[in-house]
Formats: C-alpha cells, structure tokens, sequence
C-alpha cells in the first residue's frame, strides 16, 4: 500500500513551525514531527544511499536505512545496482543481519525463506504447507523503485513523481564533478572502515551545522589553537577574525542542497594547502618520501592530500567536508548517527593517501565531537516549552550582504543563514506535497 499524506499534515501549522525568519523549536523535538520526516523527506526525495565503490563486485551489499526504513544496497549477478527493502514477506523479519558482504541471496533467518539479489522469492521451507495457489512472484523483497548514481554516488527515492537525479542534484551537480575532477582521471574509493559516531539530539543539527560559518571560531577554539601551535601551520585561521571579511562565501543551492567554499580563502600558489595544514603524525617521513621522489612537482601531491576546502551538503543526508564523505543517519527525534568516511584516490604515490588517512582522523577526532557537544546542548535548551524560536536570520533584509552568482545562485558571506533559510524551504515543501510513495515489489 502506498503512503498518502498522513493526518500530520492536518495536524501541524507547518507556516508557522517554519518561518522566514526562525523555525520553532518542535521542528527539532517533537516526535510526531520526525515520524513524518522519516516519511516524507526520507520518502521523497532522493536520498543518499552509498558509494559505488562500497559495492564494487556483482553481488556485494552492504545494508544500510532510508530514513527509518532498513534496505540492503547491492549489485546483483549481472551487476545492477538495487536497493532492496531489508523485510520478508513472511512476517517481516530483516533478512540480511550483516553490515556489508557478498551473496547471491539472502535467507531470512526467521523461517529460512530465501529471496535471490534480484529480490526475487526462490523458496520456501516445506512448501507442500502452503496450498497449490501459492505464487513466489506475490512475495518478492520490496525495492526502492528508483535507484540512481551519478559519478558513483548511489540516490534513491520512493517518490516516482520526483524530478530525475541530475535535475535534483542541480547545481550540486557541477560542484560535485569539482571535487572529483580536483584529482585528473583518478578514481575515488569510499574506505568502509568508517568513524561512526552517535549524538543525543535532533539530525537537522547537523544539517544545519554543514553550512555554518559562524561557529567555527567559538565552537573549535582549541582545534585552532593546536593549528596555530605549528610555525607554518595556520589552517582555518581565516575563521577566527570576522570571516565576513574574507573572500569565502555561503550559498545556498536550490532542493535543500547548500555549499561552504573556502578556496578562494587560499592563494593559489601551489603548496599553499600543504603549508596551512594542522600538524599531523608521522607527516615529515610521508613528506620527504613525496619531495624525494617527485622533485618539483612534490608540493602539487601534497596540496590533494589536504581536504578540497568544500563543504558541499547534498539534502537531506550527504555531506561532503574536505576529502570526507558523512552520512546523516537520524536514529530517533533526539538521537542521531554521523558516519564519516575517508576516502583515497588512485593513481597517486602511497604516501600522498597515507596523509590523507591523517587527515581524516585529525578533524573528526578533534572537531566534531565540538560540534555534537552543541548539537546535544542545543537539544537540551530547546526543551524549554516556553521558550519556542529558533533563530536563523542572520543576514536577512540586508542585500548589501548578497548577491546572485554567475549561476543566479544566492551568495553571501560565510557566517549569513541563508543556506538553512533556504534549505527549510525546500523541508516544508516536502513535509506538506502531496507524495504519494511506493515500494516497487
Ligand atoms: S519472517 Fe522471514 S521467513 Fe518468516
Ligand atoms: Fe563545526
């Protein structure tokens, strides 16, 4: 059966939980709330699943969740990638109990029904108990209906109704294609063996926080400092004194999806990543294996292991900071996943993916347990009922501060809201569609 609007839609004043200027505080605390995001903007919209790259053979899966929903993301045994609903149509157990693997089917440990890649019921124990009009074909695993990638990175929607995957991607798109393109011809490969980590508040915290230039100074102070500590290192500094005086800027995107870039902060001299980078273990040995062998073009190699300085937030549930991908999971109204993800590049020395590995732990192991900290105290404060609004209007009613980009894409300084103004435009649009959701079986 297909999900229609549900009675919430009736039941919230959504232009008032979610207005131009601030957004009420049950937006992030009530429970009815999130059950229909879990729907709805989980439902309808695409959704980021995985990376090609996580499932590199015919018949690798790895299992995962559209909003609520537990799916198993795979290729089957003539390598189509599908999202399979992880439910038997028995009595609805999970049938895959496994993070990630390789398997032609999937047996539901319950009562051993088993089910082939392709979703298709091969077998039941014992059929001779179900009568001669048993049909396989009316027990097949649901599946996502739509399955997409682009450039390798896997979408979903169960919305047939929603725009195809480019056109929602949009602008994204071409900003995406520049991450990627940062490394020539190379090929880009999502490391599975990922920091998970869980806070207790809501998941739009998080959402929010992918484009806030405000809070770097204040919220990662020691971070900045241990960067200072260095006689060259001088990462992020651009943050700490008014960052609306420097070149970087916000913008938000269209769909939801919004966009932090810190290049132009930089000179574009080469080696300039490199030199600002936050001290690293075991970076001179890595360093002078790359000068060594690479001569002049060393500082080049040591610029791409530094993060690409894009933050690019893909609505509702993909990040991608520096050379990182982070996936948004919301487990309940107040309990939140964040996978991070490192990724290596092919077709460089060895040691230029080695310092990217150092990367990736430095800023997950030092900046965002900041973050969550404030994520959890936000969630904390607004459970203050008479206290209802939450700001998000720095910036507004000032058009000296922005301006439409080449593009016509709305731009402004790195520490203005507009991004999540905008991205809660394109929430209440979806939290009150008229979707209509199916699973395709
Ligand atoms: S619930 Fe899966 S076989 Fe019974
Ligand atoms: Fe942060």
């Amino acid at each position: 059966m297909n999900h229609r609007n549900s009675e919430a839609k009736e039941v919230y004043d959504w232009d008032y939980l979610v207005q131009p200027q601030r957004v009420h505080r049950l937006v992030y605390t009530d429970i009815g709330i999130f059950q229909e995001e879990m729907m709805r903007i989980f439902g309808g919209t695409w959704v980021y699943l995985a990376h090609e790259s996580e499932i590199p053979q015919p018949n690798d899966f790895k299992t995962s969740q559209l909003g609520h929903r537990p799916i198993i993301i795979l290729r089957d045994r003539q390598g189509k990638i599908r999202a399979l609903f992880n439910r038997c149509s028995h009595r609805g157990a999970t049938v895959c109990r496994e993070a990630r693997g390789c398997k032609t089917s999937f047996t539901c440990p319950y009562h051993g029904w088993t089910y082939s890649n392709t979703g298709q019921l091969k077998g039941v124990p014992w059929a001779k108990g179900y009568g001669a009009d048993f049909q396989h074909s009316e027990f097949n695993l649901g599946q996502i209906p739509r399955v997409d990638s682009y450039r390798g990175f896997i979408f979903g929607t169960l919305n047939c109704a929603a725009p195809d995957l480019l056109t929602y991607l949009g602008r994204a798109k071409d900003l995406l294609d520049q991450w990627i393109d940062r490394f020539p011809n190379a090929k880009i490969t999502v490391q599975s063996s990922a920091h998970k980590m869980i806070y207790q508040a809501n998941w739009k915290f998080s959402y929010d926080n992918a484009a806030d230039g405000y809070h770097v100074a204040f919220s990662h102070r020691s971070l900045l400092a241990v960067a200072n500590r260095g006689e060259s290192a001088k990462d992020m500094q651009y943050f700490t004194h008014n960052p609306d005086e420097e070149p970087m800027y916000v913008q938000y995107l269209g769909h939801g999806h919004m966009f932090i870039d810190q290049r132009p902060s930089y000179t574009k001299k080469p080696g300039a990543y490199w030199q600002q980078q936050r001290p690293q273990p075991g970076r001179e040995a890595y360093e002078a294996k790359i000068r060594e062998q690479w001569g002049e073009q060393a500082d080049y190699w040591l610029d791409l292991s530094v993060g690409s300085q894009m933050n690019l937030t893909i609505f509702p549930n993909l990040l991608i900071m520096g050379n990182q991908i982070q996936v948004i999971e919301p487990l309940a109204v107040d309990r939140t996943q964040v996978t991070i993800y490192a990724t290596t590049i092919s077709g460089v020395p060895d040691e230029v993916n080695v310092l990217r590995m150092r990367t990736q732990e430095d800023f997950p192991s030092f900046g965002i347990p900041d973050d969550m900290v404030n994520f959890t105290e936000c969630h904390r404060g607004l459970s203050i009922p008479e206290l209802e609004w939450v700001a998000i209007n720095r910036g507004v009613g000032m058009s000296d501060r922005h301006h439409l980009d080449e593009d016509g894409v709305l731009t402004g300084p790195v520490t203005d809201e507009l991004a999540i103004r905008g991205y809660y435009q394109e929430w209440k649009r979806l939290m009150t569609a008229n979707l209509e959701l199916t699973a395709q079986t």
